[in-house]
């Protein structure tokens, strides 16, 4: 039996049982069997999640690149390890091989020494979706510094506030990105960014669109040049497994960003292990996650997950409409991608476009077809399985976090039967467990409650860079010797889990609670609806009520909007309850997102309870400007 790769569900159970009872000789098998070491550990774990304190594989010695990039050398040489799609489809698909990722990797890292970067100092990467991402996280693996991307989208000050956070030495950016038909600013921003951040000492700045910038004596270096000069060989710093790898941001329900810390061999181990099994990766197949590096996803199965598991693995530069709705598609058919991995906001966007996009394309090499980053609603799911996998590609929703570093729970394609809206069981090793408001464990089947985890992994965040008593408060106070997620969650008769949404989103109208996520799935299944978010307000008879916030589809039809409404609230009532209807609903032209595809209640709370006067930095969303038109809106009396 193989505890690394399962192929069927008997197997799947035997697996999750020994991950359970034997959690170290599980891992650890795992861990020598599939990773190159310097030097093996002392102990498998060690931990105490009331300090917290977590450890695995103490005093190992490792490094990342030589798991991701050397060691596949003799065997996948010539093996292209990332296949960069450029934002213009005219521009040619740059393949690298891993012998190629391997010199680049090892120039990038002298680069980085050259310019007086150490083992343990922050490297801020604030560089858009093109193959020197990529390398560049790996080149400070590479020399043990500790990266933290930031997504080269956040504003500037979203930036100064990441690099001052944890006192980066160093900004890698790039002159601008491409973004569809548009061109950004990179190199601008940063310079913004930087009026405020003293501890930067060097940018380095790579070329992608050719523009006219302001390079800053003495601060800013064209990479370029850089690179070429330097040597192709870059002995691997050997790390301790407890060393951090990198430190990445997220947005808390209050205060700063949070700099979530990982580090090294647990990473490594479970974000390799997840991606095999998540993805039933084989030796040819191209999988592509559409997820940009700046976000976790990105992170653990873009660069890290893959690349440990020496497959090939697709960046793609744009956007899904740019030069139109089919060129995701297009991608898949070009490259014959395997394994497909995307957000339910994008399905959303992409099944509001005519079936004409989809026609015409070969999907045929599609196997597997993923979803991360928010509950799937039913219709978005039935879309993405009738439209993209023809009903015969598995649909694994996986459901994990940045502080989680990797997959917790999801289908294993093929192995596990998967269901509309289920993330389904947990990954080996995980131990997820609901939780009532007493703070005692909700047990058995056919329960809801609060999603903890009640025992260590080896890839969860081990700190918030600065801040641990803030990493204490947030994740290991609600509930005792429990990892608190802030979701919500149930599990149905056969153990099955659905994420109902974070709990901050639960919504209590006349004592009932109320998850936003299945109340926005009833809505959506009306054929009108593209996309809705509900939020509470104050209700003087139920304590709250329900305000609906809801885009229709283009269709270029005229509607009665009197009756959509009430059609929406029948939809509601027949699949919660008559509790669970909308007492207001707003059409708007669009939700306020967040880069990552989030809609922002907190804004529509905000809006909801006619309180405008502090709606927080809206700069960062995706679409500020949607914002406006929904307050203008929201109080002409609906
Ligand atoms: C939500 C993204 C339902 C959840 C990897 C979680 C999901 C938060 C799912 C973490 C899913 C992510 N089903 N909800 N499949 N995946 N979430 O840190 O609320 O950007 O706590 O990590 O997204 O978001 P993050």
């Amino acid at each position: 039996m193989s505890n690394y790769h399962i192929k069927h569900l008997e197997e799947y159970y035997q697996v999750y049982r020994k991950s359970v009872r034997e959690p170290e000789t599980f891992w650890e098998e795992i861990a020598i069997e599939h990773f190159m070491w310097r030097k093996k550990w002392d102990k498998v774990l060690s931990w105490n999640f009331s300090k917290p304190e977590i450890k695995w594989f103490e005093g190992a010695k490792l490094n990342i690149t030589d798991n991701c990039i050397d060691r596949h050398l003799p065997t996948r040489g010539d093996k292209t390890a990332i296949l960069f799609e450029p934002n213009d489809p005219n521009e040619p698909t740059e393949h690298i091989t891993y012998k190629q990722l391997h010199e680049r990797v090892n120039k990038f890292a002298n680069v980085l020494k050259e310019q007086g970067i150490k083992k343990g100092d922050r490297v801020c990467i604030y560089v858009p979706m093109i193959p020197e991402l990529a390398i560049s996280l790996l080149a400070c693996a590479r020399i043990g510094a500790i990266h933290s991307v930031v997504f080269a989208g956040f504003s500037s000050t979203a930036l100064a506030t990441r690099i001052n956070d944890s006192d980066c030495k160093m900004v890698i950016t790039c002159d601008g990105s491409y973004r569809g038909n548009k061109t950004i600013d990179l190199k601008g921003i940063v310079d913004n960014a930087l009026e405020d951040c003293s501890g930067v000492e060097t940018v380095l700045v790579a070329k992608r669109i050719h523009s006219d910038i302001q390079m800053k004596e003495g601060r800013d270096k064209w990479l370029q040049p850089l690179l070429d000069e330097a040597s192709t060989c870059c002995e691997a710093e050997t790390m301790d497994s407890e060393d951090p790898l990198f430190i990445l941001y997220t947005s808390g329900s209050t205060g700063k960003p949070k700099g979530m810390v990982h580090t090294t061999a647990g990473y490594m181990v479970y974000t390799a292990y997840s991606f095999k099994n998540a993805f039933q990766y084989r030796e040819n197949d191209v999988y592509w996650c559409t997820a940009d590096i700046g976000w976790i996803t990105g992170h653990s199965y873009i660069v890290y997950g893959p690349l440990a598991n020496g497959a090939t693995t697709v960046m793609f530069e744009g956007v899904p409409s740019y030069p139109d709705f089919s060129r995701f598609w297009q991608i898949v058919e070009k490259h014959k991608v395997n394994q497909f991995y995307t957000a339910p906001t994008a399905i959303r966007a992409l099944a509001k476009q005519s079936l004409d996009f989809i026609d015409n394309i070969d999907l045929s090499s599609l196997t597997v077809l993923g979803s991360v980053g928010e509950p799937i609603n039913e219709e978005a799911w039935h879309w993405y399985n009738d439209n993209i996998g023809k009903r015969k590609s598995p649909i694994i929703d996986s459901w994990w976090q940045t502080e989680t570093g990797g997959i917790m729970i999801c289908p294993i394609p093929y192995v596990t039967p998967t269901k509309p809206t289920y993330a389904t069981l947990p990954f080996p090793g995980i131990q997820p467990a609901l939780m009532d408001e007493n703070g005692e464990e909700i047990k058995g089947n056919q329960v809801d409650g609060r999603l903890c985890i009640k025992f260590p992994w080896p890839s969860m965040a081990r700190t918030i860079w600065g801040n641990h008593q803030r990493y204490k408060d947030t994740y290991f106070s609600a509930y005792k010797d429990m990892y608190f997620t802030g979701d919500g969650a149930l599990r149905d008769e056969v153990g099955y889990y659905r994420i109902t949404g974070r709990v901050d989103d639960v919504i209590i109208v006349s004592g009932h609670n109320l998850g936003t996520a299945p109340i926005e799935d009833a809505i959506n299944e009306h054929p009108a609806v593209a996309e809705s978010a509900i939020v509470g307000y104050p209700h003087d008879v139920k304590g709250n009520a329900l305000y609906g916030y809801i885009t229709l589809k283009d269709t270029g039809e005229s509607r009665n909007q009197d009756n959509v409404r009430k059609e929406i609230n029948q939809i509601i009532t027949e699949h919660i309850g008559p509790i669970a209807k909308l007492d207001k609903i707003q059409f708007t032209e669009g939700l306020p997102k967040t880069r990552s595809g989030k809609i922002m209640r907190r804004i529509l709370r905000k809006i909801a309870h006619k309180d405008t006067s502090n709606l927080g930095d809206t700069s960062t969303l995706l679409n500020p400007e949607v914002v406006q038109s929904i307050i203008d809106d929201a109080y002409n009396d609906k």
